[in-house]
Parts: structure tokens; C-alpha cells; sequence
């Protein structure tokens, strides 16, 4: 097995700096190195992976910025930078299929804003690949699931705003229930997804490349997808209080030593 990792990184973490952030997530410290140099080692000195491209950002100003920042890091793993796509992750993953060397067996393909996969789940994944051809790691959704529609207009049916006024609330907007899903069989999914080195390529020649996963382009060529047990700390950081998660599961800096040998 002779594994190309693509991970896609030209992401603008719109929602991470709407949450309240002052730089982009993928530039945040985590236990002492950056998001993505963290995503970046997960698979660097993995026996199986022979290649590892990141697709960057897509504006020049930040490619350019972009490289300066890591490019003496992605020197070092051996990693090839692209650009990316402007708007969608798909693009971006298009890109990165370009730069796949001719002799890999499989693409692998992880966002860069998931730091927090483990070497055990890698595993799992890729030992899966060596019996199915399209394999991707999901955990079952234990919440309750519903469909909701905006309801702009919900505030204003507030009666304490007659009295109170609506000054001072936390909740500026509200969404309305519309429905209930059967959450029987519903799976959350994550990535390292895994293909066979031909199918993620033709599933990328289709015209229509729409699609939040790489899973999705394959479900659509009508090829079987296989799932695996995800991890629940396997999680896509997207707001600011997802990167607090994640520093929680990694513990703090020196922090898998003994206290009595930290110095
Ligand atoms: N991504 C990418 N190219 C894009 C959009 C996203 O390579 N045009 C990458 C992101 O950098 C990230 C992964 O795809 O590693 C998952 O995307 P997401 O979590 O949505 O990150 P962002 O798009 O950066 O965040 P947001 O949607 O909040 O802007
Ligand atoms: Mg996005």
C-alpha cells in the first residue's frame, strides 16, 4: 500500500472567526505547534504514506503569506504545497489530485482542521483499505436530530418585549422547529476518508463535484462506501470553542509527563 495524503487547508475559518477568534484556526496553537503542521504529523511518519500535498490558500497575498509561514515546515515532512480552491473544499481537493505521484495505490484525503484523529483510528482506516476500495470513519449521532426553518420574525412575537422592551438579551435570533428525523442508522462522518488511487480520480472527473465530503463523489458513481468506527475526539474545529476542546484532549504542553519529572 503506497498511501498520498492529501489535506486540504485554503479554508477561510469564516465561522472560527466569527465566533470571536483574531487569527485563522489553522494557524492556532495546539500543545505547542500550529492546527495544521499537528494534521501534517498524524500521517508524516506513517510506513504506509509515501506522499503528503496541501492545498493552501487561493488568493496569491495569502498563498504567498501562507508559504512564508509554513514552508520551511512543509520542507522539513516532505510535503508539496498547492493552491487551493477559492470557495469550496472540493475544489481545493481537485487541485491537490494534480500533484498525487504516479505510483501511489490510494489517496487518502484529511482536513487539515482535524487535529485530533489518533493513530489508532488512522489505523483502522487503513487497514480497511487493503480489503475495500472507498472507506471513511463515522460515529454514530447521539443526539436528537431536527430539521429547522428561520423564523425572523419569532422575536417580535415575544410579549415581555411590550413591557421590557428588547434591549439586553442574549438571544438576537431564533429557528423554529420543523421536524424530527429518525435518527435509526444516521452516522456522523469525519475524515481520513480512503480510496483506491483510480476510483477517488474518476469519482473527481464527474461534471458535478458538489459534495461536503470526498465519500459523497463515490456515492455517486454508485460504488460502495465502507464505514469504520470513527472517534468522538476526532472533531473538525470550526468555532473557537472547538479549538478549547481540542487543547483539552491534548493535554497541556509536557503535560503526558509525571509531575515529579518535569524538570
Ligand atoms: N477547505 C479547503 N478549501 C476550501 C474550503 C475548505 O481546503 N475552499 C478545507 C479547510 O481548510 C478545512 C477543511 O477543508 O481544513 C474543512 O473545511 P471547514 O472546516 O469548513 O474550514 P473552513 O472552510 O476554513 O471554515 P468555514 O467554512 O467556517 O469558513
Ligand atoms: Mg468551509
Amino acid at each position: 500500500m503506497n498511501v498520498c495524503v492529501i489535506i486540504p487547508a485554503a479554508g477561510s475559518a469564516s465561522r472560527y472567526l466569527a465566533s470571536g477568534a483574531t487569527r485563522h484556526k489553522l494557524d492556532e496553537d495546539l500543545a505547542g505547534r500550529e492546527v495544521l503542521i499537528r494534521s501534517i504529523e498524524l500521517f508524516a511518519k506513517r510506513d504506509e504514506v509515501s506522499s503528503i500535498v496541501v492545498a493552501g490558500p487561493h488568493g496569491d497575498d495569502d498563498h504567498q503569506a501562507f508559504r512564508e509561514r509554513y514552508g520551511h515546515k512543509l520542507g522539513f515532512f516532505g510535503v508539496t504545497l498547492c493552491k487551493g480552491g477559492k470557495d469550496y473544499r472540493y475544489e481545493s481537493v481537485q487541485a491537490a489530485l494534480a500533484e498525487v505521484p504516479e505510483d501511489s495505490t490510494h489517496i487518502a484525503v484529511h482536513d487539515a482542521a482535524r487535529p485530533c484523529a489518533t493513530s489508532r483510528l488512522i489505523d483502522r482506516v487503513f487497514e480497511a483499505a487493503a480489503r475495500f476500495d472507498a472507506v471513511i470513519p463515522a460515529v454514530p449521532v447521539g443526539d436528537t436530530i431536527k430539521r429547522t426553518e428561520e423564523a425572523a420574525d419569532a422575536a417580535d412575537e415575544d410579549p415581555l418585549d411590550a413591557i421590557l422592551g428588547s434591549g439586553g438579551k442574549s438571544n438576537e435570533s431564533f429557528s423554529r422547529v420543523s421536524g424530527t428525523l429518525d435518527r435509526t442508522g444516521l452516522v456522523a462522518v469525519q475524515t481520513p476518508q480512503i480510496f483506491k488511487r483510480d476510483l477517488l480520480i474518476r469519482a473527481y472527473s464527474q461534471p458535478d463535484l458538489a459534495s461536503t465530503d470526498d465519500a459523497g463523489l463515490v456515492e455517486n458513481l454508485g460504488e460502495a462506501v465502507m464505514v469504520v468506527k470513527g472517534e468522538r475526539r476526532n472533531i473538525k474545529i470550526t468555532t473557537a470553542e472547538d479549538l478549547e476542546l481540542a487543547r483539552a484532549f491534548f493535554g497541556p504542553v509536557g503535560g503526558s509527563r509525571e509531575t515529579h519529572k518535569r524538570f
